[in-house]
């Protein structure tokens, strides 16, 4: 029996598997829409027979898009593209989620192949950023960002909100926040970008109060019976690692007491400065640490694309869910290899029947 392919359940949502997709920008959007890309890459994935297929960091706000090529849920006339997408996945087999984002200071860069850096002032396609200090990111994204004003705040929150509620319209039945990668709200929990002196900033009680207010005006509008979840960057490698996750797993234990049902575990990436010890399922040990502590259920990605760890994972209780990401890319039909792999009986039967069908019969050399 592969605890890797056993099913689970939270709230009202049966995920068939415990493999996951996380979102992963495709940066091939129009003003937050999305197209026929977004449509053919998420329903091939979604057939590959994943559990949960978690679309990319979609804007709250058009300037909470990490690039120009970013989606949005900032405007209604954004579901219906995003319905399509949701109806895909679920038609698939697959419980579709959505992660929804605002980029803070790392926001109105280029695309990743595009040189991955912040536009240049004098380019139009760029725009003013946001952040709680006026305090670049540094490195490869100079651009000093707007210190937010309460108003400012009030405003982002409110954004969550109405984007959480549009993305319920599309037809997503799992939500993530996005409090991870440096992006806006990692940034009021990170001592490198929050050097506030109002109740936003100081002790990771005041760092951590944006993230607990924007969960708790979400948690108004996204229905009771579905999942609504964070990922969030416990960790910075940035040499205050113990003490950076003794105050995550509080601010975690805080958002389960506001509802969080799940936490995926990621990086902080708040910092240039950080050293990162890079390698096959090295966040592992961290994630399950905030399992246990938090008694949280928890999500992670970053190197569980051999099946074995991925299953062993899942076995050993550090991860609830494991995150495929880049292999996805590589091979949509990721979950039928990871069950040749781990021998389990029938693997094809991971797949849809057109596929699955002809593979029963058919051994394909490999
Ligand atoms: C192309 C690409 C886009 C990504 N976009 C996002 C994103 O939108 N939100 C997010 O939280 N992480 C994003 N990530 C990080 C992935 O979710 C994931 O954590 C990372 O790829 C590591 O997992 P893996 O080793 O299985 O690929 C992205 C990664 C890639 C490769």
């Amino acid at each position: 029996m592969s605890a890797l392919f056993s099913p689970i359940e939270l709230k009202d949502v049966k995920l068939r598997n415990r493999i996951a997709i996380p979102p992963m920008c495709q940066y091939r959007a129009n003003d937050g829409f999305v197209n026929d890309w977004h449509l053919a890459h998420y329903a091939s994935i979604a057939r590959g027979g994943a559990g949960l297929v978690i679309v990319e960091a979609t804007g709250v706000a058009p300037e909470g898009r990490i690039t120009p090529g970013c989606t949005g849920l900032w405007d209604d006339a954004q579901i219906e593209g995003m319905a399509r997408i949701a109806a895909a996945i679920k038609a698939a087999g697959a419980v579709p989620g959505i992660q929804i984002a605002h980029a803070g200071r790392k926001a109105s860069a280029n695309r990743p192949w595009e040189g991955d850096d912040h536009i240049a002032a004098d380019d139009r396609r760029g725009w003013d950023t946001l952040s709680p200090s006026a305090i670049a990111f540094g490195a490869n994204l100079p651009k000093l960002p707007k210190a937010m004003t309460l108003a400012d705040i009030e405003r982002v929150k409110a954004d969550f909100a109405a984007a959480a509620r549009r993305a319920k319209q599309a037809g997503f039945e799992w939500l993530e926040l996005h409090f991870a990668h440096g992006y806006l709200a990692q940034s009021f929990f990170s001592v490198h970008a929050n050097q506030r002196d109002d109740e936003y900033g100081g002790d990771a009680v005041r760092r951590g109060r944006f993230l607990r207010e924007t969960y708790q005006a979400v948690r108004e509008v996204w229905p009771e019976r579905l999942p609504l979840t964070a990922r969030f960057g416990v960790i910075e490698y940035d040499g205050r690692d113990e003490e950076t996750l003794q105050e995550s797993i509080d601010l975690v234990k805080a958002l389960r007491s506001d509802g969080l049902d799940m936490l995926s575990v990621s990086i902080g990436f708040s910092t240039p400065k950080a050293s990162i010890p890079w390698g096959p399922a090295f966040l592992a040990p961290v994630a399950e640490r905030v399992r246990r502590e938090a008694k949280i259920p928890v999500s992670s990605a970053w190197g569980f694309d051999s099946p074995v760890n991925a299953e062993r994972a899942v076995s050993q209780e550090q991860l609830d869910l494991v995150m495929i990401g880049r292999a996805h890319l590589a091979d949509p039909h990721w979950p039928y290899h990871a069950a040749k792999k781990l021998k389990i009986d029938r693997p094809s039967w991971v797949l849809p029947a057109p596929y699955a069908h002809w593979l029963e019969r058919y051994a394909v050399a490999e």
